[in-house]
């Protein structure tokens, strides 16, 4: 019965986002007077000379959820409850991905103690799901002191490399940045090794100022203002999360005891 509801709630929830993309769509033909997404045309390489993966599309900045997508799992927020999942994902990294995430290469026991501070400070870290793991994350922090969100915010990704080139980062790129400039951040920074190619890439289409220092970039994004489209989506979307949540964590449940069963 319980079931049964939360099903019908998702439902309600999928068709609302459904309704949401369809009218987010809408309000960019308006405000832009060009369609979002055209699929289909001729491919363009970017300023690296490589190949876009997205053919010819004119890929809007804030595109969340996009038609054309090559995997096949979900974003979402984490919960509390899955920091595991969240640890798990940082120790799978291959030892590249782990130094160009944290700048340097770290040790299995900084990465456990690191992923331990996940929501600290009211921090957001979405996650893509896939077959019950977390395959790439981002994550959003406040910088400075206090409760509240400031005018200034850090970013940052990682992609298992299975997952890499696939489109999930800048989705999930997308997602941080619409998250900010709902919470009012003004100065969006993300830093990464200058030979970061992929991560400098996804941060140029976003029109980010970039500074070189030392090996090192620092990008500065600045968000839109919030807008009713922007706040909507991320609160539908949320609802979905959690109820994508609750059934993941009723299924962990529900195999734990079937192992259990087995067991006796
Ligand atoms: C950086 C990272 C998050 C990118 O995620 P991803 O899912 O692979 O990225 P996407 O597929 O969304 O986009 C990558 C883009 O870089 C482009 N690209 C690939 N190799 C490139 C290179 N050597 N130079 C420049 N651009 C490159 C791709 O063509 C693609 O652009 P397109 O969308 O126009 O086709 C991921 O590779 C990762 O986790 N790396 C290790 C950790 C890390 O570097 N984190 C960043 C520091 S916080």
């Amino acid at each position: 019965m319980l079931l049964r509801g939360a099903a019908t709630l998702l439902f309600i929830n999928v068709q609302a986002l459904k309704y949401l993309r369809y009218t987010n769509r809408l309000a960019d033909f308006v405000q832009r007077g060009s369609p979002a997404i055209r699929p289909g045309s001729k491919g363009s390489r970017n300023a690296n000379g490589h190949q876009s993966r997205r053919r010819g599309q004119q890929r809007e900045k804030t595109t969340i959820m996009s038609d054309i997508k090559t995997w096949s799992g979900s974003i979402r927020k984490l919960a509390p409850a899955e920091i595991g999942k969240f640890r798990d994902h940082l120790l799978r990294l291959d030892a590249n991905s782990r130094r160009l995430r944290f700048a340097h290469g770290v040790s299995n026991s900084f990465v456990e103690q690191y992923a331990e501070g996940m929501l600290d400070d009211g921090s957001i870290v979405f996650g893509f799901f896939e077959g019950g793991e977390v395959r790439a994350v981002a994550e959003l922090r406040k910088l400075g002191t206090g409760e509240a969100w400031g005018e200034q915010a850090e970013a940052a990704f990682s992609v298992e490399t299975k997952f890499q080139e696939k489109g999930l980062g800048s989705e999930l790129m997308a997602r941080v940045i619409r998250s900010a400039r709902n919470r009012g951040v003004k100065h969006l920074f993300l830093s990464c090794l200058a030979e970061n190619g992929k991560m400098l890439s996804i941060a140029k289409k976003h029109d980010a100022k970039l500074h070189f220092e030392f090996g090192e970039v620092t990008s500065d994004i600045v968000p839109e203002d919030a807008s009713h489209f922007s706040l909507l989506a991320e609160a539908v979307e949320d609802r979905v999360g959690y109820m994508m949540a609750v059934f993941d964590l009723q299924k962990r449940h529900d195999e734990a005891e079937a192992a259990l069963d087995k067991a006796a």
